[in-house]
């Protein structure tokens, strides 16, 4: 059996990634706020978790709890997917409540450290496959105000994937860390980032562009290349993969 841990199934790229991993010989912990009924009507092997992962505290009994349901003596392996992210606040950092700064960096950045951090710990005797995916964002190289507060957590994420990428270089069972960038992709995020209002959020107009061009994946396409960069034989170790080709969105700023 392979042991999956995905955030942010209820919708867009996670719902997708659980969906196609869907499988008698795989069982998934699937993890977000809002529980996915559909999901879970498609398979038995999924417990789903409803979970606010802003409520950080509640993290460690979260993953005490999986890892106690896992067979150790069946797993063939064990991954986890820290995919759950939010956009908001979209705004100039001077006008960002306290609340939305914190929130942001809590989901996007501290709830995968510490998701990350417990998979290690609770894994670290198994010598069996172990991956973890960070879905990072391109936000860390393409910047727009307003912005600031994904992009800096998403580059947070990279740099802490790198550095727990050359930790586990010493271990003797070591885990695979990624950070990967998908690309744009139709999604509520993507919805939520065009939707905003034009005088506070210049880089809209953008977002509206890329869509009306067409230029945006579909969650399943993208699903369908996540799940193939888990399974490679060559998992890149300790990198941050950028699976999209940009050149296509450069040209809507030319
Ligand atoms: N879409 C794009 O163009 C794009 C581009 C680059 C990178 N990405 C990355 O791809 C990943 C998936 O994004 P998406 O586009 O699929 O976004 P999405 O459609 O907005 O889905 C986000 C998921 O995260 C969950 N989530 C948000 N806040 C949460 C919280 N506090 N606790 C638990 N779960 C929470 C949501 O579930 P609930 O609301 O039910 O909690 C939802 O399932 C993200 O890491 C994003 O940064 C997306």
């Amino acid at each position: 059996m392979k042991y999956f841990i995905i955030t942010g199934t209820s919708r867009g790229i996670g719902e997708s990634i659980a969906e196609q991993l869907i499988s008698p010989n795989h069982y998934l912990y699937c993890i977000s706020r809002g529980k996915n009924a559909d999901l879970v009507r498609k398979s038995k092997n999924i417990k789903y978790y409803e979970v606010d992962l802003n409520q950080f505290q509640q993290i460690e009994s979260l993953m005490e709890s999986i890892f106690n349901s896992i067979d150790f003596s069946k797993a063939v392996g064990i991954y986890l997917i820290n995919n759950a992210s939010i956009i908001a606040p979209v705004t100039f950092i001077d006008t960002a409540m306290i609340s939305d700064i914190t929130q942001n960096i809590n989901v996007n950045l501290i709830a995968p450290i510490l998701l990350t951090s417990l998979f290690i710990k609770n894994s670290n005797k198994y010598l069996i496959e172990k991956r973890i995916l960070n879905i990072s964002s391109a936000s860390v190289k393409y910047h727009h105000p307003g912005m600031s507060l994904y992009s800096a957590a998403k580059a947070g994420l990279d740099v802490f994937s790198q550095c727990v990428g050359l930790e586990q270089n010493h271990s003797i069972a070591p885990v695979g860390v990624v950070s990967i960038w998908p690309g744009m992709i139709d999604t509520n995020l993507q919805r939520e980032a065009r939707n905003q209002d034009k005088s506070t959020f210049p880089s809209a107009n953008l977002f509206q562009n890329v869509k009306d061009a067409g230029m945006l994946s579909t969650p399943e396409e993208t699903a369908k290349q996540i799940i193939e960069f888990l399974f490679k034989t060559d998992f890149e170790h300790g990198t941050v993969v950028d699976i999209y080709d940009y050149s296509k969105v450069q040209q809507t700023y030319d």
